[in-house]
């Protein structure tokens, strides 16, 4: 699939990806999971570079959720040097194109100090960028952002009766981002697995067979097209 086969007068705004399959690419290859890690980082990067060439405004991906600490605690300590790794060696690339990089998940005492400082100098450089956003879901749950939302409800001391939906959007970790148009899960699992539950109410879930370490650009496009041959109604009823 090339951009010219896409409509792009309707690309996606927003974009989520759960980059699922690392450890079984690894495994099939006899190499340890973490490799699979590593190669998933080439997909990220040609992906991301596919969605600013299609014109997607903001991309997010699950990168650790608050479930992956129950992962051998090897591998989690793995993903926590890879993602910072990422974060060090791709951030002044990224900042060149334009690319404003978010976290968002919970940013407690759980995920190392050093980390936080690094999200945090990441976010700093990046802030003043106008071209996409690319949000890292880290040590991020849905149900827990959710929970936190309430908390802080409540902390502000507002009462029952004036909270509604737009109280929850308001509260989540980035109120700025805009609900998913479309989310895409490789590695042939049908899950939500825990990633934005109040923000994909109406969502398109796009699930590819390829592992994330096999997944590149062509692929993005291949889940956009798919995108576009859907018909979203919101629960309304279709115009044509
Ligand atoms: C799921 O594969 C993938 C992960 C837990 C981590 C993916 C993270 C990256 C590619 C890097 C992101 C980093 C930044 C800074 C954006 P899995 O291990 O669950 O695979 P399996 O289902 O085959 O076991």
């Amino acid at each position: 699939m090339k951009i010219s086969d896409l409509d792009l007068s309707r690309i996606p705004t927003h974009i989520a990806a759960v980059m699922d399959g690392n450890g079984r690419w690894a495994e099939s290859r006899k190499l340890p999971r973490t490799e699979g890690h590593t190669a998933g980082e080439q997909s990220l990067m040609d992906v991301l570079e596919g969605a600013d060439d299609l014109g997607v405004k903001w991309f997010t991906v699950f990168a650790f959720s608050t479930e992956n600490w129950a992962r051998p605690s090897e591998e989690v300590k793995f993903l926590l040097n890879f993602n910072e790794k990422i974060l060090l060696e791709r951030r002044d690339e990224l900042n060149e194109r334009n690319v404003r990089i978010r976290f968002i998940g919970r940013r407690n005492r759980q995920v190392p100090r050093r980390l936080i400082r690094r999200m945090e100098e990441t976010e700093n450089l990046t802030k003043g960028n106008t071209g996409l956003t690319f949000t890292i879901a880290f040590n991020y749950g849905g149900r827990a952002e959710i929970v936190d939302a309430v908390k802080r409800i409540i902390d502000e001391g507002m009462s029952a009766e004036r909270i509604n939906e737009k109280t929850i959007s308001r509260h989540l970790y980035d109120p700025t981002i805009p609900d998913p148009d479309l989310v895409i899960r490789t590695s042939g699992e049908y899950r939500v697995s825990n990633f934005l539950l109040w923000e994909i109410a109406y969502s398109e879930l796009i699930f590819s067979e390829t592992l994330w370490p096999d997944f590149r650009r062509e692929d993005l496009f291949t889940a956009v097209k798919e995108y576009q041959d859907r018909d979203r109604r919101y629960g309304g009823v279709s115009e044509t």
